[in-house]
């Protein structure tokens, strides 16, 4: 995007951007981590021993994978949303019986590809309807060619956290009304504990949640322009208590300015921008964010209460 000419679409992009920057408390949309450096960051983050997270949710999945497996019924259809290399989804996907078919939604045609191939090697029997879309807008399940008694939709990760509580709310309203009536959802989401494990997780001693975080700045440097003098920013992760969330930031560690295009950001010295939200959930926070839209049916959780995979069935 490097070049003189800027279209409609890019300059739309670009807007958001430039709209974040102007705050007072500066935003950078958290989508920016995911550029191909973000990604593989992002799954070495994964692999850390203070981020707890993804290793915690597989062994819940694993521990309880019959059962979790029972959830979904005969002929159903199994609704994956961000789908990306489809590694948690694998576990169940062998162990449910009759499924009419497996519908991974995720934004990178690439990773949908690459992954419908590879799964289709592994469950040849397995019928795959991949939809490249942006899973938090409306989509349009496709026509299923087996008899489909039930929608549901599997949302691990606890990314729903990255969302503000009423972005959450906004999102599983779209969810809830794709999976319809009888509609059922597995959901991961991350419990408050202690800040020190809290904020261990995202400040990891081999720096790499900081890369992640600085990767943001690169990408913007790299895709549309901007002079970011990345040396001059400083990874900063606490926990809120009140909003219990870490709020991710990059701190000018000087008073700079950043240019891109015809636009000029002003830092001063200890100045932040926030470039994520992660909410830890107690099960009061989240029975509020799903009111009127799902109830729990089931809870599975690991020894020591860190997270925790939902069964939710839709009300409607
Ligand atoms: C994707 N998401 C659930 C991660 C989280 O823990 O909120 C993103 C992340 N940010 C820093 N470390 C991981």
């Amino acid at each position: 995007m490097n070049t003189e000419k800027v279209t409609v679409d890019e300059q739309q992009i670009l807007n958001e951007i430039f709209d974040g920057l102007n705050q007072i408390q500066k935003k950078l949309p958290s989508k920016y981590f995911y550029d191909e450096k973000g990604s593989q960051l992002f799954d070495q983050i994964c692999r850390l021993d203070e981020y707890y997270l993804t290793r915690t949710e597989m062994m819940i999945l694993k521990n309880n994978v019959d059962q979790i497996a029972e959830c979904f019924g005969d002929d159903s259809i199994f609704i994956e949303y961000g789908s990306g290399s489809s590694l948690k989804s694998r576990i169940l996907l062998k162990n449910i019986k009759n499924l009419s078919g497996y519908v991974p939604i995720d934004i990178s045609t690439e990773h949908l590809q690459s992954t419908a191939a590879s799964l289709n090697e592994r469950y040849p029997d397995l019928d795959i309807y991949p939809v490249a879309a942006d899973y938090t807008k409306k989509i349009e399940i496709p026509d299923i060619k087996k008899t489909v008694k039930r929608r549901m939709g599997f949302f691990p990760g606890s990314t729903l956290g990255n969302f503000l509580p009423e972005e959450a709310r906004e999102f599983l309203a779209v969810v809830a009304d794709e999976l319809g009536e009888n509609g059922g959802l597995i959901i991961g989401i991350d419990l408050r504990k202690d800040k020190e494990i809290l904020e261990a997780a995202y400040n990891d001693k081999k720096g790499i949640t900081a890369q992640f975080n600085f990767n943001i700045l690169h990408h913007l440097n790299d895709q549309f322009g901007f002079n970011f003098n990345v040396n001059a920013f400083k990874h900063y992760a606490p926990f809120n208590e009140e909003h219990s969330r870490i709020e991710m930031h990059l701190v000018s560690s000087e008073e700079q300015t950043v240019k891109c295009r015809n636009e000029v950001f002003h830092f001063a010295k200890w100045e932040t921008i926030l470039t994520e939200y992660s909410h830890k959930y107690t099960m009061e926070a989240f029975q509020n964010i799903i009111a009127g839209l799902f109830e729990i049916d089931k809870i599975w959780t690991d020894e020591k209460n860190y997270f925790a995979v939902l069964y939710l069935k839709t009300v409607l």
